[in-house]
């Protein structure tokens, strides 16, 4: 099949980026989006041409590297489907195919289609340590998890972190990630010591990070490759407020001290 693409050049954060496009005859409709970047990366290569930056790592659908817009949608046309696995059949013979950054406000362009997402990492950290017991490995029915506590936490637990939902969102929020990061631990009962405080930390280096706020689009759950489902926002919601009417936090290293006694006191 023939392909053309129009992708965004740019060649670093603070240079002016603009569409180029490329013409490849020889795509095969059973190749993914990213074989395709990877052959026409060949064939720049072979021209002696700067090749198209973009970020990938396992290409399985599994580490949330390869996030791009394609034809105005994060990682493209096919529902539940990551840039990496996203296969040429989704496209016609002949179609153009408009490539492009993930595009948010917190996710600055480094090159071409790479964007800075360490704005998720540090929402992350901000969350802070879980506690747990060390020692010998505990007995695995010793902790005992309803089968549906555990299916909502494994499904929070499917976020992979690509931040199609950011640049889905018009107000380019990150309520969908946070939300899915957060609701896991609170679910567990590993992560009820810190609970409370992670519950705030959270939401306040969201804020802090640029993000905008949630107005119940709903498009980050649409984008979402992993089906993470904004009942999750809404569980943050409570979980922030009802962290909020506990009052003040104690001073960080008090609550060191707290979650260590609170997680020795858990069962
Ligand atoms: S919630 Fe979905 S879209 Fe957002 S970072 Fe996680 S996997 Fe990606
Ligand atoms: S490269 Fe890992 S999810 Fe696409």
């Amino acid at each position: 099949m023939r392909l053309t693409l129009r992708i965004w050049r740019q060649d670093g954060p603070s240079a002016a980026g603009r569409f180029v496009r490329y013409e490849i005859p020889q795509a095969a409709a059973a190749m993914s989006f990213l074989d395709l970047l990877d052959l026409l990366n060949e064939q720049l290569a072979a021209k002696g041409e700067r090749t198209i930056a973009f970020d990938s790592d396992c290409r399985e659908g599994i580490c949330g590297a390869c996030g791009v817009t394609i034809n105005g949608r994060p990682h493209g046309p096919q529902p539940k489907t990551t840039t990496c696995q996203l296969p040429l059949s989704a496209f016609s013979d002949g179609e153009v195919i408009t490539v492009e950054p993930l595009r948010a406000r917190a996710f600055p362009v480094v090159r071409d289609l790479c964007v800075d997402r360490s704005a998720l990492d540090r929402i992350v950290q901000a969350g802070g340590f879980v506690s747990v017991k060390t020692g010998s490995a505990p007995e695995a029915n010793g902790l005992p998890v309803a089968k549906t506590i555990a299916d909502a936490a494994l499904d929070a637990a499917a976020c992979i972190g690509c931040g199609a939902c950011v640049a889905a969102c018009p107000n380019g929020s990150a309520s969908l990630f946070t939300a899915a990061k957060l609701h896991h631990l609170a679910l567990l009962p590993q992560g009820q010591p810190e609970r409370a405080r992670r519950a705030q930390t959270m939401v306040a280096a969201m804020d802090d990070e640029g993000f905008g706020g949630c107005t119940n689009f709903a498009a980050c759950q649409r984008a979402c490759p992993k089906d993470i489902r904004v009942d999750h926002i809404a569980a943050m919601n409570r979980e922030h407020l009802l962290s909020v009417l506990r009052g003040p936090l104690p001073p960080a290293d008090d609550a060191q001290e707290e979650s260590g006694s609170a997680a020795r006191a858990t069962p």
